[in-house]
């Protein structure tokens, strides 16, 4: 038995990888481009481990793909693999097309090729995951019911538009094809392993370093923070009960302004490892220019999910958060590895050596 993950180097489907590897005996084969989201030092601990298999490759090289699908026979595969970051986007959206739409397009081909020629017992227990967000959906009003399965698709950036058009995709392949898809639309993410672009790893980083705090706007834009081990709990779930052609949102029940939340950064920093001035970190806080197009407001219902499939998070946000500068504080060398650019060099020095 094998399971095949793609994007399996970035932030959350690392953190999925080292999950499923500490918990089960199954092959897992890793199939990640290494764009610079990738970074193999997350996984470094089970490089040479029996059940981890990665290949070096993009979703869309069809060849690649049936190559590992013939050789593996998956009795599932976990798409995680996307261009990720909103700011990205809006500067360059070509990545974003390509990767989240005609690679997800790609990917589901070669996938329900493989699936059409399994015998029945395997295609009925095959199950095509896709990993998406709940930025679909668009942006809530401040007394707006939180996002249900059924909200209306509204993105809003070329990477929510990208997402919502590889959503829509999945759900064509189920509704033509009878491919046995599962959709999951998750809150915003965070822990361990988060590359320092987004906004909880970079405010922790840059206070460490001394520099600027950058808060877009007004900092009263709301996020629904899910810890990021609380959203493999959820995956994992949803592939081993879900209901194939549906979609389940997951989310952390934590809505936080993102003033606040880089406050609580600044707060627990002060607290672990104080500056050596003895002022607080928040006075590295400043307010820039805000982010085009920005949605205001994400809020998750996930009560399906938890009704159906009885998930909810372990975390609250005081506890994730805790662990989570606790552990860039403490890891020192996977910072310094993303901080200094090394760990692009990582697949060679470790592989190739
Ligand atoms: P990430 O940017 O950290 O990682 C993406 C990974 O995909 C990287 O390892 C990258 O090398 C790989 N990749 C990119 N293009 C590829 C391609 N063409 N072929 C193979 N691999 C490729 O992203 P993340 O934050 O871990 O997000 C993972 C998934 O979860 C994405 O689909 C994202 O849309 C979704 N998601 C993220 C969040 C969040 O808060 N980060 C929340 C909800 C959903
Ligand atoms: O909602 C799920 C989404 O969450 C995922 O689909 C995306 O892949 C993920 O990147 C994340 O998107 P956001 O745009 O919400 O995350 P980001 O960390 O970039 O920003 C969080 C909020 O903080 C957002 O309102 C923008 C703001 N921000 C961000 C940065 C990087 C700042 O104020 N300052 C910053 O420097």
């Amino acid at each position: 038995m094998a399971i095949l993950v793609t994007g399996g180097a970035g932030f959350i489907g690392g953190n999925f990888v080292l999950d499923w590897i500490g918990h089960n005996d199954e092959l897992l084969i890793n199939l990640d481009k290494l764009t610079y989201a990738g970074n193999l030092q997350t996984l470094e601990s089970i490089a040479h481990h029996q059940h981890h298999h990665f290949v070096q490759g993009d979703i869309g090289d069809t060849a690649l793909v049936s190559r590992i699908l013939l050789e593996h026979k998956p009795r599932a595969v976990i798409n995680f693999a996307a261009e990720s970051h909103v700011d990205r986007s809006i500067h360059g959206p070509g990545a974003f097309i390509e990767t989240n739409v005609v690679g997800t397009f790609r990917l589901l081909e070669s996938v329900r090729a493989y699936w059409l020629e399994c015998t029945e017992e395997e295609r009925n227990r095959f199950r095509f995951l896709h990993v998406s967000t709940d930025e679909v959906y668009g942006s809530l009003g401040p007394n707006d019911p939180a996002f249900r399965e059924d909200h209306p698709y509204q993105p809003n950036s070329p990477y929510s538009a990208s997402k919502a058009a590889s959503d829509h995709l999945v759900r064509a392949w189920f509704h033509t094809y009878g491919f046995p898809v599962l959709t999951t639309n998750c809150s915003n993410n965070y822990g361990p392993y988060h590359f320092p672009e987004k906004l909880i790893p970079l405010v922790i980083l840059h206070a460490l370093e001394g520099k600027d705090l950058p808060v877009y706007g007004d900092g009263q834009q709301v996020r629904d923070w899910l810890y990021v081990k609380d959203h493999c709990s959820a995956l994992r779930r949803v592939l081993e009960a879900g209901r194939i052609g549906e979609t389940y949102n997951i989310g952390g029940w934590n809505e936080q302004a993102n003033l606040e939340v880089v406050r609580m950064i600044c707060g627990l920093l002060d607290e672990l490892k104080p500056r050596s001035d003895g002022k607080s970190y928040a006075d590295q806080i400043r307010f820039v220019r805000d982010r085009p197009g920005h949605d205001r407001r994400y809020a998750i219902d996930a009560r399906k999910l938890e009704q159906e499939l009885g998930w909810r998070p372990a975390e609250t946000f005081a506890s994730g958060l805790r662990k989570t500068v606790s552990w860039y504080l403490d890891h020192t060398d996977w910072v310094q590895g993303v901080s200094s650019g090394s760990y692009r060099q990582w697949l060679t020095s470790q592989y190739h050596a």
